[in-house]
């Protein structure tokens, strides 16, 4: 049977569909496939391994409906199209846990990075503008004892609450959809409405997937309830805040930083004036770009097709309804 990939993964990956006697073809051109290419591709093959940034929507499904498994290297599936697939009874497998470490690290990082304006100094050295001590200036904040507000507390924000916890005893608060008591228990943390999230967090960090509810949820109005001293740390998906309003929050000094993994649209324009403020830190979008995260998220999207294949239940599925039809 054939699997494609539509981008170059890490081998370990590969290697386990070979070893399974599976023909594995891999995209090797440097850039995302078109849909039309990507449509071409898959009438040709049992399977499909994608990422996140291909479309895998209404119309490549129906073109596709042949596909006995696609499986996403991510834990996010925001670009598939779910009741469809599941209408089609196409299973859909993720990566999520192996990469919750390495993204909430980039949470830290960002974080860290925002309260101590150090991706903005670093810049200033390359411009020559490291001349001699000013007592008073590129003053940062200090995150001892602060509160952490968790908008989203699953995996990624479990861990990212653990490392705010371990390093400054921060108070954790967070706001989900449904109630997390091992991480109550585990860190003290208190599940409140999300207008007292803007309003108590000095740092809101963002760890929700992207849908109808969170779209655009962090915008002016959201903004606007936040503490003047807060920063707000998005690892999530770029759209769950709206970026103008962003940039107008930083530049009239609403909230106090930012630290981004993820902008709207992706990649983030050169031009962008969040990437000229000072408290702001800004990533291309690489949270679990680890050598050990990205191995084992080949290894299990390769898991998810080879028991998609053999027409098992996937380790990792995202629409487990198929099954019980
Ligand atoms: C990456 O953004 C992912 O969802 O894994």
């Amino acid at each position: 049977m054939k699997v494609f990939i539509s981008r170059d993964i890490p081998a370990q990956g590969i290697e386990l569909m070979r070893n399974e006697g599976l023909e594995v073809t891999v995209w090797k051109v440097d850039r995302p496939m078109t849909q039309p290419e990507l449509i071409e591709n898959a009438k040709q093959s049992d399977a499909l391994l994608c990422v996140f940034s291909d479309k895998i929507d209404k119309l490549f499904l129906n073109e596709c409906r042949h596909l006995k498994v696609i499986a996403q290297l991510a834990v996010g599936y925001d670009n598939i199209d779910i009741d469809e697939a599941t209408r089609l009874r196409i299973p859909i497998g993720n990566t999520p846990d192996v990469l919750s470490e390495a993204t909430a690290d980039a949470a830290f990082l960002l974080m860290l990075a925002a309260s101590r304006k150090a991706f903005h100094l670093h810049k200033s050295i390359i411009k020559g503008e490291w001349t001699f001590f000013r007592p008073k200036a590129n003053l940062g904040i200090e995150l001892r004892n602060k509160t952490l507000g968790i908008f989203g507390l699953g995996r990624i924000g479990t861990e990212m609450a653990k490392r705010c916890k371990g390093a400054y005893q921060m108070d954790v608060i967070y706001c989900s959809r449904s109630r997390n008591s091992s991480a109550e228990e585990l860190l003290q943390a208190r599940k409140v409405e999300f207008d007292e999230l803007l309003s108590q967090s000095d740092v809101l960090s963002v760890h929700c997937s992207l849908n109808e509810t969170t779209n655009g949820l962090f915008n002016k109005e959201a903004f606007h309830k936040m503490k003047r001293s807060a920063i707000f740390i998005n690892t999530a998906r770029g759209t769950i805040h709206n970026e103008k309003d962003l940039i107008d929050a930083l530049s009239e000094r609403i909230i106090w930083g930012a630290g981004l993994d993820v902008t709207n649209p992706e990649p983030m324009r050169p031009s962008n004036p969040l990437l000229s403020m000072e408290n702001v830190a800004v990533l291309p979008h690489v949270g679990s770009a680890t050598i050990e995260a990205r191995n084992a998220m080949s290894r299990l999207s390769a898991e998810n097709i080879i028991h998609g294949l053999r027409g098992e239940k996937l380790p990792n599925i995202v629409n487990p309804g198929i099954y019980n039809r």
